[in-house]
C-alpha cells in the first residue's frame, strides 16, 4: 500500500516536470520548423527516462568501413511515391504497429517485423505469419555487447545475421496468443508505473512459450539465405524495397524526435539521445519535400498512427546509412 502511494506520489511529481519543461520545447520546436508538428504524447508524457529506455539501437563505430551490399540492381524507374502496404495489401505485417513496451528492443521488432514482411512477399503471399522480435531479442546474444541483455539495446546487422545463421520463430504481440513465441514485454500505457521490474529482457527459450500453438519450436523455424548492409543511397534503398520489401533503418534520436506528432521530420535539436532502429515501408513527396515513410514501434498512438515520414535524400539523423536486410530462404 504504502509502496504504491509512493510510487504514485513519484510518478505525478515525474509528470508534472516532465509537462512544465515539455511546452517551451514544443513551441520552440514548432518555430524551428515548419515541414512537421510537435505536441506532446503518451511517449514524452512518460518522462526521459522512459524516453531514453526505448533507444536500443547500438551504431558501431566502423559503420564506415563495413562491406556493404554493391550489386542492389539499381531500378531505373523508381516511382515518385511508394506504399509497400498497398503493394502488397495481403501481407498484413506491413500495416502492423508494434510496441516494444519499455525495453530497447527496437532493433529486434524492426527486423523480425521486415522479416515477416519479406517472408509473405518472397512467398507469395503463402506465409503469413508475424515472426518473433521476442525470439531474436531473448536468444541473440550476439546481437548485444558484451555483458548486455537485448533490451539493452542491439545491431541490426547482427539481427539480420542471426535470422540466416539459427532461424526464426513465429509470435505475435503481447497477449495476442499468435504463433510459438508471442512478445512477452507488456505495452506500457498510463496506468502501469515505471519501476525497474518493467525492463528485462525475458529469457531464451528453445521452445513455443505459447502451450496452444500446435508447431513445434524446430518446425517453426524460417531462415534468410543472406542478410546485408545497404550502400548509403536513397536509389539502393529504394531498389532494395521495391524489389523485396520493407527494409529496417537505424538513425540517431535528438530530443525533438519524441515531440513528432504528424508532418516530415527533420532534426531541430541538437541534444542527441540515442539509436533507434525502424522499419521503412515507403516514400513520397509532399510540397516538394521528398521523405520516407516508416514504421516506428511505439504504439499507434504516436505519431501518424504509430508511423511517421522523415526527409530524404538527405542523410536526415544518418536515417540513410544504416540500413539492413536480407533475404529469404524458401
Ligand atoms: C500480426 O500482428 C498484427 C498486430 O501487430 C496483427 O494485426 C496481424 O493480424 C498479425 N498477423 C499477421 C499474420 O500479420
Ligand atoms: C489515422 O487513422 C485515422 C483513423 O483510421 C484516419 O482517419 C487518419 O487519416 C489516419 N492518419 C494518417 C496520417 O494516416
Amino acid at each position: 500500500m504504502a509502496k504504491s502511494v509512493i510510487t504514485f506520489a513519484v510518478a505525478f511529481i515525474a509528470v508534472v516536470v516532465a509537462t512544465d519543461f515539455d511546452d517551451s520545447i514544443i513551441e520552440n520546436i514548432n518555430r524551428a520548423q515548419n515541414t512537421w508538428k510537435a505536441g506532446k504524447n503518451e511517449i514524452t508524457d512518460k518522462g526521459i527516462e522512459y524516453m531514453k529506455s526505448l533507444l536500443g539501437t547500438k551504431i558501431p563505430e566502423n559503420l564506415h568501413t563495413q562491406p556493404r551490399r554493391t550489386d542492389v540492381e539499381i531500378k531505373e524507374n523508381i516511382p515518385t511515391s511508394f506504399d509497400a502496404r498497398k503493394q502488397w495489401p495481403r501481407c498484413l505485417s506491413i500495416g502492423s504497429i508494434k510496441n516494444q513496451g519499455k525495453c530497447g528492443s527496437c532493433w529486434a521488432v524492426a527486423a523480425a517485423g521486415a522479416v515477416s514482411d519479406r517472408l509473405c512477399i518472397s512467398s507469395g503471399f503463402k506465409v503469413v505469419v508475424n515472426i518473433s522480435a521476442e525470439n531474436l531479442l531473448a536468444c541473440c546474444s550476439d546481437c548485444t555487447d558484451p555483458g548486455e541483455r537485448g533490451c539493452d539495446g542491439g545491431y541490426p546487422e547482427k539481427a539480420w545475421n542471426y535470422f540466416k545463421s539459427t532461424g526464426l520463430v513465429t509470435g505475435g504481440d503481447y497477449n495476442s496468443g499468435e504463433g510459438c513465441q508471442p512478445y512477452e514485454i507488456e505495452p506500457t500505457n498510463e496506468e502501469v508505473s515505471e519501476n525497474e521490474e518493467n525492463y528485462y529482457t525475458p529469457p531464451c527459450q528453445k521452445k513455443c512459450t505459447n502451450k496452444k500453438y500446435g508447431v513445434s519450436f524446430v518446425k517453426d523455424k524460417h531462415y534468410g539465405k543472406t542478410s546485408y548492409l545497404l550502400d548509403k543511397s536513397e536509389t539502393a534503398i529504394q531498389s532494395d524495397i521495391l524489389k523485396y520489401g520493407p527494409v529496417e533503418a537505424a538513425f540517431t534520436v535528438y530530443y525533438d524526435f519524441y515531440f513528432y506528432t504528424s508532418g516530415i521530420y527533420k532534426q531541430t535539436s541538437t541534444f542527441k539521445l540515442g539509436g533507434h532502429a525502424v522499419r521503412v515501408i515507403g516514400w513520397g513527396v509532399e510540397n516538394g519535400i521528398k521523405y520516407w515513410i516508416v514504421a516506428n514501434s511505439w504504439g499507434r498512438r504516436w505519431g501518424e498512427n504509430g508511423t511517421f515520414r522523415i526527409r530524404r535524400g538527405t542523410n536526415e539523423c544518418g536515417f540513410e546509412e544504416y540500413v539492413t536486410a536480407g533475404l529469404i530462404k524458401n
